[in-house]
C-alpha cells in the first residue's frame, strides 16, 4: 500500500490574494498538481476566507478528479454548510481558533467527544469520509476512535521539529500512535511540517499511513525545483521501501 499525497493549496491561494487578481490560478494549478501525479488535494478554508475562498472550494469540487480533502473547525455553520454542499472526498476536523495563523494543536477528544461525535454524524450521514487532527497521544486516539471518526490526521510538527535532534525519538510517539489507531480501525492521516527531508522516514516507520497532505514546504520547494518535479520527489518519498 502506498500512501497518498495530497497536496494543500492555501499557500497559492495566499499569493494569489495578496494582488486582488487570478494571480497564481488556484484552479489551474489544482489541476495541474493532478497532472503531475498527486492522489488529492486540500483546502482549508478559514472563516476569514484570507486564503482559501469559499467559492475556490466550489469551483474545485467540480474540476478535481483526485481525493478532495476540506479541513476546518465545524464550530462554523458555515463551514459546515459549505461540506455538505461539496460533498468532498474528505471533511479533516481542525480545532482552530478564528483568525489563527494556523493550525498548531489537535482536538482534545476527550473533552469535545458529544461536539465532535454530533458533527461527524452530520458529515457521515451525507457520505463524507471523516477525519480529525489530532496528536500523537493514545488516549486522545482512543477518544478519536469514540467520537465514530473515520480516520485520525496525525498532527507531526513535533516529529517534524525533533526529527533534525534525533529522529528514532522523534518518531516513537507516531509509530506507537499508529500502532494503536491499527488496532483500533481508524485510518491514518498525517500533515504538518512534513517534507522532502523528513517525509521517508515518517512514512517507513508509521504504519498503515493512508495519506499525507503537505503546504508549506511542497510549495517551498517548487520554487526552486518545479511543481511537476517537487510532486515527482514527494512521491517517490512516499515509497515506503525507499531509502532516500
Ligand atoms: N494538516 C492540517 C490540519 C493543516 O492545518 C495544515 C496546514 O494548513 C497541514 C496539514 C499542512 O501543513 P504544512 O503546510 O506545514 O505542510
Amino acid at each position: 500500500m502506498n500512501t497518498k499525497l495530497s497536496v494543500n493549496i492555501n499557500k497559492i491561494a495566499t499569493l494569489r490574494n495578496s494582488r486582488g487578481g487570478n494571480t497564481p490560478d488556484l484552479l489551474k494549478i489544482a489541476m495541474d498538481c493532478e497532472r503531475f501525479g498527486t492522489q488529492g488535494i486540500t483546502v482549508h478554508p478559514r472563516p476569514d476566507e484570507r486564503h482559501i475562498r469559499y467559492q475556490d472550494v466550489r469551483d474545485l469540487k467540480s474540476l478535481l478528479t483526485t481525493e478532495f480533502n476540506i479541513e476546518g473547525n465545524p464550530k462554523e455553520q458555515k463551514f459546515i454548510e459549505l461540506v455538505l454542499q461539496v460533498k468532498p472526498t474528505q471533511v479533516t476536523l481542525v480545532p482552530d481558533a478564528t483568525g489563527q495563523l494556523t493550525s498548531n494543536h489537535g482536538w482534545d477528544t476527550i473533552a469535545h467527544k458529544d461536539f465532535l461525535k454530533e458533527k461527524i454524524a452530520i458529515f457521515k450521514k451525507a457520505g463524507i469520509r471523516t477525519s480529525v487532527f489530532v496528536d500523537a497521544d493514545l488516549k486522545i486516539i482512543e477518544g478519536a476512535k469514540e467520537t465514530g471518526a473515520d480516520r485520525i490526521e496525525l498532527y507531526t510538527e513535533e516529529y517534524a521539529k525533533q526529527y533534525h535532534i534525533n529522529r528514532e525519538h522523534a518518531i516513537k510517539p507516531f509509530a506507537m500512535a499508529a500502532k494503536y489507531a491499527n488496532e483500533l480501525g481508524l485510518g491514518i492521516n498525517a500533515g504538518h511540517d512534513l517534507s522532502l527531508e523528513n517525509l521517508n522516514y515518517f512514512v517507513q516507520h508509521v504504519e498503515g499511513l493512508l495519506e499525507v497532505s503537505i503546504g508549506h514546504a511542497l510549495i517551498s520547494d517548487a520554487l526552486y525545483l518545479g511543481l511537476e518535479n517537487t510532486i515527482q520527489l514527494y512521491l517517490r518519498k512516499l515509497l515506503a521501501d525507499s531509502r532516500k
